[in-house]
């Protein structure tokens, strides 16, 4: 059946998404509304209900709608090394020296996190990346890449960490061989899995910052999903995250971003990489 949704529909869309919010926790007030309604749509038509009003009463008589309305907004698209130039660009621009800074300050830790990580190809890519890079070096550093996402279920198979052929589409057969265990799928090896902590965390709730002190903070193709004073609440706090030397990566698919201009100095525009320095 056709959904009868039109521009009128603005006002009830606040409403449902403040429903949503006051039910549920969810906040997709402050999303881009363009996808929301896109997405909305989708489960209109998948509930059969024709108008927004008649969803909102749907919600009311199928609680479990709550959840498959949360999982079709939060679009968990990823993939192993997804932007192959802003890892090259981290592996040449951020490593090297965040590296040498350490070993300068005798410290052991590296703490980097990936703020909406989906099903772990992004953490673990990270985790990958850094294993690459330090090769013998490894045992020197205490290492701890966070993880978090708003999606249970892909936080569930994040740290599961079993991918299908599909998944691992396109890897050289070096890192095939290195980092998975080939069962009937592709299985993370364990030594790679146990420097990812996965956990919830959902960016719109930006009165308390989950991490301090972090070294790298990936947060890539999340903040594309909102609204402008929402991704500059986020980034106030990912800023806020950072290390006296920390590094923002938000990748190629971002917009660049104002508000840290002042902030951050950026080492590449293309791959999105800003550094902070305050030492
Ligand atoms: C398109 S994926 C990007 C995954 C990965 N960062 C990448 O670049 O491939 C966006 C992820 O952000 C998550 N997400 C969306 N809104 C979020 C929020 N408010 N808090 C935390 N994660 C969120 C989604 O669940 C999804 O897993």
């Amino acid at each position: 059946m056709a959904s009868m949704v039109t521009g009128s529909d603005a006002i009830v869309l606040d409403s449902l998404l403040e429903k949503v919010y006051r039910d549920t926790g969810y906040d997709f007030r402050e999303y881009k509304r363009g996808t929301v309604t896109r997405r909305l749509e989708r489960r209109l038509q998948a509930t059969g209900v024709r108008t927004y009003l008649d969803y909102m009463q749907f919600l009311d008589t199928h609680p479990e709608e709550y959840h498959k309305l949360a999982d079709d907004l939060t679009i968990k698209v990823s993939g192993f090394f997804r932007s192959p130039y802003t890892f090259q660009q981290v592996t040449r621009l951020v490593l090297p020296e965040l590296v040498a800074y350490k070993r300068k300050q005798g410290e052991r830790r590296l703490r980097m996190w990936s703020a909406g990580c989906a099903r772990g190809e992004e953490p673990y890519s990270i985790a990958i990346l850094l294993a690459e890079f330090l090769g013998h070096r490894r045992p020197d550093f205490d290492i701890s890449i966070y993880a978090t996402d708003i999606s249970r279920q892909a936080l569930g198979e994040a740290q599961a960490g079993i991918y299908s052929l599909k998944d691992i589409e396109g890897l050289p057969e070096a890192i095939l061989e290195n980092y998975f265990t080939r069962r009937e799928d592709y299985e993370m090896r364990a030594d790679i899995r146990q420097m990812v902590s996965f956990s919830y965390f959902d960016l719109t709730s930006t009165i308390q910052q989950p991490f301090v002190n972090l070294d790298c903070i990936f947060c890539c193709n999340v903040l594309i999903y909102l609204q402008s004073q929402l991704q500059e609440r986020v980034l106030g706090m990912l800023y806020g995250s950072l290390a006296a030397l920390g590094y923002l990566i938000l990748g190629e698919a971002e917009t660049p971003t104002n508000s840290l201009r002042d902030k951050l100095e950026c080492l590449d525009a293309k791959a999105r990489i800003y550094k902070k320095v305050t030492y």
